[in-house]
């Protein structure tokens, strides 16, 4: 990953490929914005004018690059976008900071070492500008060998640029410091996620994703617990199994236990960990599997959130649960028509065998609901019909209580997160009436996500406060890059778990 500092060298004499600016749209043309004080007086004070003349606007995602002016030891100046100036007297948006940051350090893939001297109005900035850096320059590289020895790994693509220097930071403040460390921990989780997201079916299952998590509980210190097929089946998880049924790689339940000495209260997340999800019997047609790899980014999440809250020391126990399956078509797959017992008791007569995260979601909720958290967190990329509610980078937010639904969206916001609070309406729960079982998986198909998020809801214990994120649309992207987003799986949700962990550990939340 690209290392960081805070540096408080001038920009003029710093050695670095590039030097980063931002660049906003004012009322009447390119504004340059603060940080790029050193820069402008070298073009005495013309910057935004020479901009202008490029063709710059300031608009979000744009990146014009020009020579650096006589004296500076970098020779190249990179202007970045950061949309609408912001109002008088107020600070640059963290989440503007965090796009242009990220748009940048992808234009410097393949470049050493980059100064960017945005506005760093106060630690969030730091943050902000950070985050979008780390995650701005990912690149998914382990494939692009082309089968030759590692030194001929990249030649695909550029290597990720290698270092970042945050000019105007301030490297002896605490809370700079802190900042900056805090993104580190954040994105290296979360650029980690990503991996595993990418990562083709074929070498990512529930047993070598389980063996992922366990030797990162290690290093952590968090404590990891497998159950395999042998322990599923002893223990009853008629859902996950259900699932995992019709796959040579059989289905574990990963359960992670980060704990506090100092800890109050207890926050459980669960992950959806569909490996790669065909439809099973129920198969879906071509043009709807080919990105279905991506459909174990909730359990990715989970993963993510509960180590980096382990390595920032957060003070709250949390317990992740990773149900992981691969859901393929065989003659031992499970049929429509098929019912499971479920771990809680209940009985699912399975009408799509497409409708499967739902099945392994409702076993691992019931485990959690064992333990009597504060409160549980599902995520998972749950259902189409949420895409096509909300679209691809906006996540529905279900709960069974209005103000932790809020919280959540607030929280999601706050990290530069899109979510929206989406409805469980009692009426939809009858569509899914089975004549043989205690429900079906299927209900109405209008309000399908909604339908799933009722499902759920029945798998919940009684009187435990519980949230469920359907991150089916933003999950993998498979759209260009965009801001710090790039192309294929994005770690959807991985930094609003984090900050809700933080928000819980202070006793804002639950
Ligand atoms: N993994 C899919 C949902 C999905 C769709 C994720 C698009 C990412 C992008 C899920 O398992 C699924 O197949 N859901 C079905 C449910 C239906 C059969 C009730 C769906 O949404 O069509
Ligand atoms: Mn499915
Ligand atoms: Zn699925």
């Amino acid at each position: 990953m690209t290392a960081l500092t805070l540096s408080t060298a001038a920009a003029p004499g710093l050695r670095a490929d590039a030097i980063v600016i931002g660049v906003a749209k004012g009322a009447k043309g390119p504004v340059v914005a603060p940080g790029a004080e050193a820069v402008d007086k070298a073009y005495d004070g013309r910057l935004a004018g020479v901009l202008e003349t490029l063709g710059a606007s300031g608009a979000e995602g744009e990146v014009t690059k020009l020579p650096a002016p006589a004296g500076f030891k970098a020779p190249l100046v990179v202007a970045v976008g950061l949309g609408a100036t912001p109002e008088k007297d107020a600070e640059y948006d963290g989440e503007a900071l965090r796009k242009a940051a990220g748009v940048a350090a992808r234009a410097l893939a393949g470049s050493k070492k980059a100064a960017f001297a945005l506005p760093l109005g106060d630690s969030g900035a730091v943050g902000a500008v950070s985050e979008g850096v780390l995650l701005g320059a990912y690149a998914f590289e382990v494939y692009k060998d082309n089968g030759k020895d590692a030194k001929d790994a990249k030649k695909n693509g550029k290597a990720p640029l290698a270092e970042a220097a945050l000019l105007g930071g301030k490297p002896r403040d605490k809370e700079h410091k802190a900042a900056i460390e805090r993104a580190a921990a954040v994105a290296e989780e979360l650029n980690r996620a990503r991996d595993l997201i990418n990562t083709p079916p074929n070498d990512l299952n529930p047993e070598s994703f389980a063996a992922i998590a366990t030797a990162a509980g290690k290093e952590h210190g968090i404590k990891v617990q497998v159950l395999d097929e042998k322990a599923l089946t002893k223990g009853g998880y008629g859902g996950i199994l259900g699932v995992g049924a019709g796959s040579a790689a059989g289905p574990r339940l990963v359960k992670l236990s980060y704990t506090h000495s100092k800890a109050d209260k207890h926050l459980a997340l669960v992950g959806k960990g569909i490996t790669y999800d065909s439809g099973g019997i129920s198969l879906k047609p071509a043009g709807h599997n080919e990105t279905m790899k991506c459909d174990m980014s909730g359990a990715a999440a989970v993963f993510a959130a509960v180590v980096a809250a382990a390595r920032l020391g957060l003070r709250v126990n949390i317990t992740g649960w990773l149900a992981l399956a691969e859901n393929m078509p065989s003659g031992s797959a499970t049929r429509p028509g098929d019912v499971l017992r479920m771990y809680s008791g209940k009985t699912v007569e399975v009408l799509n065998t497409d409708a499967e995260g739902r099945l392994v979601l409702a076993d691992a909720l019931w485990a959690a609901s064992q333990e009597k958290p504060d409160a549980i967190v599902d995520v998972a990329t749950l259902t189409g019909a949420m895409v096509l509610a909300l679209g691809n980078r906006t996540f529905g937010v279900m709960a069974n209580d209005d103000a932790f639904r809020s919280a959540i969206v607030e929280a999601a916001e706050e990290v530069g997160e899109a979510s929206w609070p989406m409805p469980l309406p009692e009426h939809l729960r009858k569509g899914m009436d089975s004549p043989t079982a205690d429900i079906a998986n299927m209900g109405e198909r209008m309000g399908g996500g909604l339908v799933a998020g009722l499902f759920l809801q029945e798998f919940v214990g009684e009187g435990i406060t519980w949230a469920h994120l359907d991150i089916a649309g933003p999950a993998f992207n498979e759209g260009g890059p965009f801001g710090y987003t790039p192309k294929g799986g994005t770690g959807s949700a991985v930094r609003t778990l984090v900050r809700l962990a933080e928000l819980t550990a202070v006793g804002d939340l639950g």
